[in-house]
């Protein structure tokens, strides 16, 4: 049975009470903080950045996973690195210099990942596949918690894992975005081995249990 990677989006938590969150999701079966940062000018919403994530990381005992949703994102890798990242993703459609942008998240010693929109195929990551530790497949479009999830996505996944594997790469596949245990089933099937999940874990009546059920799907 696959171990799958469950990383609940710090997004959908309660702000006002981040040392509590980040004690839940510390107890509870959840592997890692999923850290959305948004700058207002690659995505429509500005969240929050660099003191929140370090005093996020004050309190967690678990990896943070920052994902940038922000332009010129080779400006704040170092500050995000010091912040407590272990995987800094970048988002392909911020990055000119892509290959560079990975070489320099490497150089800080974090794992590098490359989030994709909805729009952009898997394809464009032919030539740096090799290079990166995640893909973060979005599987809405980046910039708010609780919205519908693309069913497209189970294509895309299956199109990267193919990608991935032709490529004798170990990257992993991230999905991002509207996430449930209605479709976590069926993202891990397809190839799925991380699952991000924002509104559908903090919005529940009880996280911890949310994560343990996500955690326990049976991907036989
Ligand atoms: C969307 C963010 C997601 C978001 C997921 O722009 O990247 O990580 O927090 O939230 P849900 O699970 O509510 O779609
Ligand atoms: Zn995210």
């Amino acid at each position: 049975m696959k171990n799958t990677i469950i990383a609940p989006s710090i997004l959908a938590s309660d702000f006002a009470n981040l040392e509590s969150e980040s004690n839940m999701l510390n107890r509870s079966e959840a592997d890692w903080f999923h850290i959305d940062i948004m700058d207002g000018r690659f995505v429509p919403n500005i969240s929050f950045g660099i003191p929140v994530t370090a005093a996020i990381n004050k309190h967690a005992q678990k990896p943070l996973d920052v994902h940038l949703m922000i332009v010129e994102p080779e400006k704040y890798l170092e500050d995000f690195k010091n912040a407590g990242a272990e995987t800094l993703t970048v988002h392909y459609e911020a990055c000119t210099h892509l290959h560079r942008t990975i070489g320099q998240i490497k150089e800080l010693g974090c794992k590098a990942g490359v989030a994709l929109n909805p729009h952009t195929p898997v394809s464009v990551l032919e030539d740096v596949i090799q290079d990166i530790d995640l893909v973060c497949v979005m599987s809405v479009n980046p910039g708010f918690g609780g919205q519908k999830f693309i069913e497209n996505t189970y294509d895309k996944i299956e199109k990267l894992a193919s990608l991935i594997k032709k490529s004798n790469s170990n990257a992993l596949i991230e999905i991002d975005g509207g996430v449930n245990l209605d479709n976590a089933p069926k993202l891990i099937k397809a190839g799925a081995d991380v699952l991000v999940a924002g509104s559908f874990v903090f919005n529940s009546k009880n996280p911890e249990d949310t994560i343990k059920n996500l955690k326990s799907i049976n991907n036989s």
